[in-house]
Formats: structure tokens, C-alpha cells, sequence
């Protein structure tokens, strides 16, 4: 098993890797031009912020498994692994209290103006008349737009503040809400309206693009505190740039449109970055986060060596197109499922899934396979009449 690690990540973690077995080559400075020519025969790589081309997916000989030590997997070209049968997994969960807390802070700055004090003091200007104009966020409504873990823990510490939490989300039940005793607006604009802060926690995909656009920032209050720990693309920058001149909208963010993908490069909207508070996409980049991230890359290695299946996969299908269930109850000898197999085939019937479960003792076996028509009953009747299958039954999928 050869890993190829295209980032950085911890001498505990290579190691980690080879005692599961595995060659493993770490090379940080390799970026998404550089892939297609290093992936070789690896058959795992991983990577943080490195974009994995389609050009470096059709160069690899071997890749069955691309991991993204990190939640977002916009990075990487979902739809090329798709088409080759190549695993992606993420590590979900594990940025969640670092991302949050940066969400926070960003609140904070933004609305002390932090970064802008920070600024005059370096250059020896003293302005407490002009930073000492905060709103304070205590009593002031936040809201979330997204309510995944990240959300979730943004509103846990925003009510430690004493805010009042409102949430959009497409998935928000109203059960949740209460559990988490926030209030549940199912309108964009309404919560654009009703909020003091606006936080957001989205993943980036076809849908959430620009999501935040011209009218929901006209709907948010003027000075009012908008906050971007999700993804720069979520966001129409020229829109926010306009709000922020004609609402006095303040802005603390993590994320850009169009961000450089390494460690260290130059940044090309200085005009942003000089109306707003801003890091460079840091919110993941703690201790804490890259260690629960460092370990979990190890965990899914592990699962995909004992089982051949990693752990966290983000693009299986949730459901094949298999209209039918066969069960066959086998002996578990050589060839019986080739057999099996072999009669859908000459029967043109497609096998969508398939799944075959030892019993103890390894006497028999039981294989479910999920097709994509029904085999006729004299099919079946030959495959009950095989010696080596003890019963086959066919049901319909609901
Ligand atoms: C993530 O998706 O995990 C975060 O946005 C962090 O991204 P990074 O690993 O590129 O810092």
C-alpha cells in the first residue's frame, strides 16, 4: 500500500501509516500542477489544502482512495474520482471547535475593530475616541446560516455570551431548534433582517454558490457584523464589498473567493482585505484541530486496509439504480458466485451491488446482490437446483 502525503502532516502520523503497512512518501511542497507527474502507483493520497486535479487523477495508475485531512472536499475533482471508482473521505467533525472559535473571535474583532486599532498603535497613533464606538454582542441576535456541527458549536458559545441565536438551514426540524433553544427562521431574507451578526456555515457546492448575494446583504441592518469561516465562494465578493460601503456593513473573514491553495503566496484583493477584518483561511489550523485530524487520517487508512471500505466516504452513491434483491444462501466453495454471475450475465442483468457474508465456521456464505431487472424463473429454478446453493429467494426492492 503506497501513501503519497501532499501536505504537511505529523512525523507521529507517517509513522502511524507505516505500522499500518504502508510505503509512504511525504513531499508538503507539491501543489495541484504538480500531482498529475508525482502520483505514480500510489494508492492512497493524502492532502489538506492541495487540489487534486482531474489531471492527477487520470495520471494515477493505482489511486483507490483520496483523503482530505479536513472537512471541505471542494478541493478536490469529486466527479473525475466518480468516474474511476476512487474513493474520497474527509474528516468530518474534527475543525468543528477550532473553526468556531475563530468564528467568534472574528465577531469580537470585528465589531472592537481590533485589527484596525492594532494597526494605528504599530504606526504609535492612539485613536480611544474612535475605537471606543462598539455595539457589544451580549442581548444582540446572531444569526446562522447552516446548522452542521460548526454551527451548532458557534451557537453554544454565542449563547454563552448571552445572544439570541436564530438559524436558516435546510435541514433544521423544529425539534432541533429547541433542542439547541434557538429560533428556527426558514427565510433567508427574514433572518438577513432580523440579525445584529450574521455567521455562516455552509458547505461550498452548485447550491450554496453565491448563496450570499446583492439582496440578502441589502436585507441585513446597517453595521451590522457579517462573518465568513465557511468557504470565500459562498459569498458574491462584489456584493459584500458594495455593503460594506453603503451599510457600513463590518466584515471579519477566513475565507476568499478564488484563495491561494499553499501555505505562503501573495494575496491579490488588498482592496478587500483593507475593509475588513481578515486571516488567511487559519480556522482549522490548531493543535487540536490537526491532531484530531492527523489521527482520524490514520483511522480511515486503517478501515480501508482491515476492510477494504474507508471510513467517512463522501461520494457513494446513497442508492444504485438495483430494482431487485437476490439472496443467495451458498456453500462456500470455489466458483459458486462465478456461476451465479455468470447466469445474469447471459441474461443481460446488471449486478448494481453485491455483498457476500461468511458464517462462522466459513461453511457457508450468504451474497445479496442487488440487480437492475429480475431473473426469469427458470433462471432462478437452475440456481436452486446448483448443489452448492442451499436457497435463492428474489424480492423486489421497495
Ligand atoms: C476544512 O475544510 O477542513 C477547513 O476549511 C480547513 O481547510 P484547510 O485544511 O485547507 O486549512
Amino acid at each position: 500500500m503506497k501513501v503519497l502525503i501532499a501536505d504537511k502532516l505529523s512525523e507521529t502520523t507517517v509513522s502511524a501509516l507505516k505500522a499500518l503497512g504502508g510505503e509512504v512518501a511525504v513531499n508538503p511542497d507539491l501543489n495541484a500542477d504538480d500531482l498529475p507527474a508525482a502520483i505514480g502507483d500510489s494508492d492512497i493520497l493524502v492532502v489538506r489544502s492541495t487540489k487534486v486535479s482531474s489531471k492527477t487523477i487520470e495520471a494515477a495508475k493505482n489511486l483507490s482512495l483520496i483523503i482530505r485531512a479536513g472537512a471541505g472536499v471542494n478541493t478536490i475533482d469529486i466527479s473525475s474520482a466518480n468516474t474511476r471508482g476512487i474513493y474520497v473521505s474527509n474528516c468530518p467533525g474534527k475543525n468543528t471547535d477550532a473553526v468556531a472559535e475563530l468564528a467568534i473571535g472574528l465577531m469580537i474583532a470585528a465589531d472592537r475593530r481590533i485589527a484596525n486599532a492594532t494597526a494605528d498603535l504599530r504606526e504609535s497613533r492612539w485613536k480611544k475616541k474612535e475605537y471606543g464606538k462598539a455595539r457589544g454582542l451580549k442581548g444582540r441576535t446572531l444569526g446562522i446560516i447552516g446548522f452542521g456541527a460548526i454551527g451548532k458549536s458557534v451557537a453554544k458559545h454565542a449563547q454563552s455570551l448571552d445572544m439570541n441565536v436564530a438559524v436558516w438551514s435546510r435541514s433544521l426540524t423544529s425539534a432541533t431548534a429547541e433542542e439547541y433553544g434557538v429560533a428556527h427562521i426558514p427565510n433567508l431574507a427574514i433572518l438577513a433582517g432580523q440579525s445584529d451578526v450574521v455567521s455562516i456555515h455552509l458547505a461550498y457546492n452548485k447550491e450554496t454558490h453565491h448563496l450570499i448575494n446583492k439582496s440578502f446583504l441589502e436585507a441585513m441592518k446597517d453595521g451590522a457584523i457579517f462573518v465568513n469561516t465557511s468557504r470565500g465562494e459562498v459569498v458574491d465578493t462584489a456584493a459584500l464589498k458594495e455593503a460594506i460601503r453603503t451599510k457600513q456593513l463590518r466584515v471579519g473573514t477566513d475565507v476568499f473567493e478564488n484563495e491561494p491553495a499553499g501555505g505562503e503566496d501573495t494575496f491579490a484583493d488588498t482592496e478587500l482585505a483593507g475593509m475588513i477584518t481578515a486571516t488567511p483561511h487559519i480556522g482549522a489550523s490548531t493543535d487540536q484541530a490537526s491532531e484530531a485530524i492527523a489521527d482520524e487520517v490514520v483511522r480511515i487508512v486503517r478501515s480501508f486496509a482491515e476492510t477494504g471500505v474507508p471510513l467517512h466516504t463522501v461520494n457513494i452513491r446513497a442508492r444504485s439504480s438495483a430494482t431487485q434483491s437476490l439472496v443467495v444462501r451458498h456453500y462456500n466453495r470455489v466458483g459458486v458466485l462465478a456461476g451465479v454471475l455468470d447466469k445474469l450475465r447471459n441474461s443481460g442483468i446488471n449486478v448494481e451491488e453485491m455483498t457476500n457474508i461468511i458464517f462462522e465456521t466459513s461453511k457457508a456464505a450468504c451474497c445479496t446482490l442487488l440487480l437492475d431487472a429480475a431473473p426469469s424463473k427458470q433462471i432462478l429454478d437452475q440456481m436452486s437446483h446448483d448443489g452448492n446453493i442451499i436457497e435463492v429467494a428474489l424480492k423486489p426492492l421497495a
